[in-house]
């Protein structure tokens, strides 16, 4: 679905002049990651270069999160979602693939490009009451509170100040979930942990992904990041001048939860190594990051195992 309507979008654009937009764009990103506010898309080039390039990975990414999410919040219900640097309706489009009952959506975005083109992703969502607001995140705005508040791939485009100042303020207009979604570079992960912090000392509970809400136990130099598997349609593949029909968006994410929920038991970490009769893993466990292997011998802990991915909840004690 989301497929057709980016093709729709891109009909009478040239593939080539988008692919030099997607380069310009990637070169913005990686110059300004972790130094200062990056700027907002320029052009309608670069804005239709982030639709066929990168909208395919970010919305996999947060359809896999609310995959999560509806797994760890066991049936809450869902109805409204404040969507804040929502560029072209990411967060919104994979609501509704995600099947949460989304009836008010409030997406705050500051390119009226973005807008309009989210407008037109998101026209055919008559069911639900959308409202676009074009807004500087980083200025005064007042907005009613709502069941989910998201910030998918925005926040690490903020200074260090503004990030802490708008958190504050989207988890006080979160009444039930606030979810925070980055690129899972490490750049990214470790301002994520600050943020992890700061909203652990503000009384926030922690759905997923970490088993407990003490300090992360991964070493100094690693970082806890997922992955998400997309088909790339044709326009994807020559945008980015890629041959593989593929690709792996790697990310990682914090939710948390106004109300506290039983934590999960254990998080795979990497790719589970698959051999024959055992399988290896790495665990984030309530305590420690262990290794686990299990062979054929455990039969239905093995059977469980050998179907387990990176990111799962692993139910198994040590
Ligand atoms: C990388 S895009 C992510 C878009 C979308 N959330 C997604 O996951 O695909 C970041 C978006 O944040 C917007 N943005 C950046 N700074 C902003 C600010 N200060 N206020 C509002 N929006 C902002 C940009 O215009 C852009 O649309």
């Amino acid at each position: 679905m989301l497929k057709s309507k980016i093709e729709l979008l891109l009909e009478g654009h040239s593939l080539n002049a988008l692919a030099k937009a997607r380069e310009k764009l990637t070169t913005t990103y990686r110059e300004r990651a972790g130094k200062e506010g990056v700027k907002a898309l320029d052009s309608d080039q670069q804005r239709l270069a982030y639709l066929s390039s990168r909208l395919p990975a970010t919305y996999t990414v947060v359809c896999q999160v609310f995959k999560e999410l509806k797994k760890r919040s066991k049936g809450l219900l869902i109805s409204s979602l404040l969507d804040v640097g929502a560029g072209p309706g990411t967060v919104l489009l994979a609501a509704v693939d995600a099947g949460i009952p989304i009836i008010s959506a409030t997406l705050l975005e500051r390119d009226p490009g973005f807008i309009a083109l989210g407008k037109k992703l998101t026209e055919d969502f008559e069911q639900i009451e959308t409202r676009w607001v074009s807004q500087d995140a980083t200025k005064e705005f007042n907005l009613e509170s709502h069941d989910l508040v998201m910030a998918s791939y925005f926040l690490n485009e903020l200074l260090e100040k503004d990030r802490f100042s708008l958190i504050d303020k989207l988890w006080n207009l979160t009444k039930k979930f606030l979810i925070i979604i980055e690129p899972g570079s490490k750049v990214a992960y470790d301002s994520l942990m600050k943020l992890r912090y700061h909203l652990l000392s503000k009384g926030a509970h922690l759905l997923a992904p970490c088993p407990h809400s003490d300090q992360c136990p991964l070493a100094k130099d690693d970082w806890c990041h997922f992955s998400a598997r997309l088909e790339r349609a044709s326009f994807h593949r020559k945008t980015k001048g890629a041959t593989l029909n593929y690709e792996d968006e790697k990310f990682s994410y914090l939710i948390f939860s106004k109300t506290q929920f039983q934590s999960c038991h254990s998080r795979v970490l990497s790719r589970p190594l698959k051999g024959e009769g055992f399988v290896k893993l790495q665990l984030c466990s309530p305590t420690k990051i262990e290794q686990k292997i299990i062979t054929k011998k455990n039969k239905i802990e093995y059977a469980y195992s050998k179907k387990i991915e990176c990111g799962d909840e692993y139910f198994f004690d040590s």
